[in-house]
């Protein structure tokens, strides 16, 4: 039987290897969600190496349409409990909207927004009803402005950043907390990933393990925003409500513009 149980998406790779790899030392078992098999089961040998933890790997893709539905319905056969989601898979993508390929952003949407919203409707009302349970969503710092060269990704983190408000609002008084960690730049394979190699936004980036701690016991905390960084902090809750937008994007675009 699986006991205080973290589901983690995007489980292979940078600040979801570390959120796993803090549970398993505080002793808790685990169900990694990633498209990587292969790699989800070298991970899954080092964390039950150095952990007396049980760990559970379901190698999706959660861009697929009935992937989170496969997730839900194994868990569920295997009497699994969830008692911490975290919805934390997620891509970005470089490039002026126009000219990048519809498919890649619509999967962007479908990963970074559909499926963190599936993942917490089904498994919400389940902790509802034991009253306890933790839901960390991943957004980012870039869910607080618009983000020319990469519109479709700051949208969907401003998606993910009011989507958690409001069902924080929700569901308070309630022994369930939902949370979203708003990181600025981290090292992790993001900045591959969405294009990004070489620019100079990643000089200064955080350690993922480090970033993730901060989010891991933020959410412990009950925290409903948590930043990785005070000056990023200071930035959105007191300077970026000041700033018009318009001017923020034109800031943002210089920032993330590779040449
Ligand atoms: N790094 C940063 O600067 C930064 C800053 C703010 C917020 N974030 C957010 O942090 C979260 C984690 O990203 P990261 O920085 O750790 O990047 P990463 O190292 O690229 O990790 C992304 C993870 O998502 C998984 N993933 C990607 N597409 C998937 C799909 N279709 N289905 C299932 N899993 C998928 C990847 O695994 P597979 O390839 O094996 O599927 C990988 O485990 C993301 O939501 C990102 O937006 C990152």
């Amino acid at each position: 039987m699986m006991k205080n149980v973290a589901l983690i998406t995007g489980a292979s790779s940078g600040l979801g290897k570390e959120f796993a790899r803090i549970h398993a030392s505080r002793g808790g078992d685990l169900v990694l969600v990633a498209r990587r098999e292969a790699e989800l089961n070298v991970f899954k040998e080092e964390l039950q190496g150095k952990n007396n933890v049980n760990v559970l790997i379901l190698p999706f893709d959660l861009t697929a349409p009935d992937a989170v539905e496969k997730i839900v319905n194994e868990i569920d056969a295997k009497g699994i409990q969830v008692d911490m989601l975290i919805n934390n898979a997620g891509f970005g993508g470089y490039g002026n909207f126009h000219e990048r390929e519809l498919n890649r952003e619509l999967e962007m949407i479908r990963l970074n927004v559909e499926a963190l919203t599936k993942l917490t409707h089904y498994l919400l009302p389940q902790m509802l009803k034991r009253n306890e349970g933790y839901i960390l969503n991943v957004a980012s710092v870039a869910g607080f402005m618009p983000g020319p060269l990469q519109s479709v990704y700051f949208a969907t983190k401003a998606y993910v950043v009011s989507f958690t408000q409001g069902v924080a609002a929700e569901i308070s008084g309630s022994g369930v907390r939902i949370s979203a960690l708003c990181p600025g730049p981290v090292h992790t394979g993001f900045e591959n990933a969405a294009g990004l190699g070489g620019g100079n936004l990643f000089k200064g980036a955080a350690k993922a393990s480090k970033t993730a701690l901060i989010g891991y016991n933020g959410m412990l905390r009950g925290k409903l925003l948590i930043f990785n960084q005070r000056s990023f902090q200071f930035l959105i809750n007191w300077i970026a409500p000041l700033v018009p937008r318009k001017f923020l994007a034109k800031t943002v675009m210089k920032m993330q513009r590779l040449k």
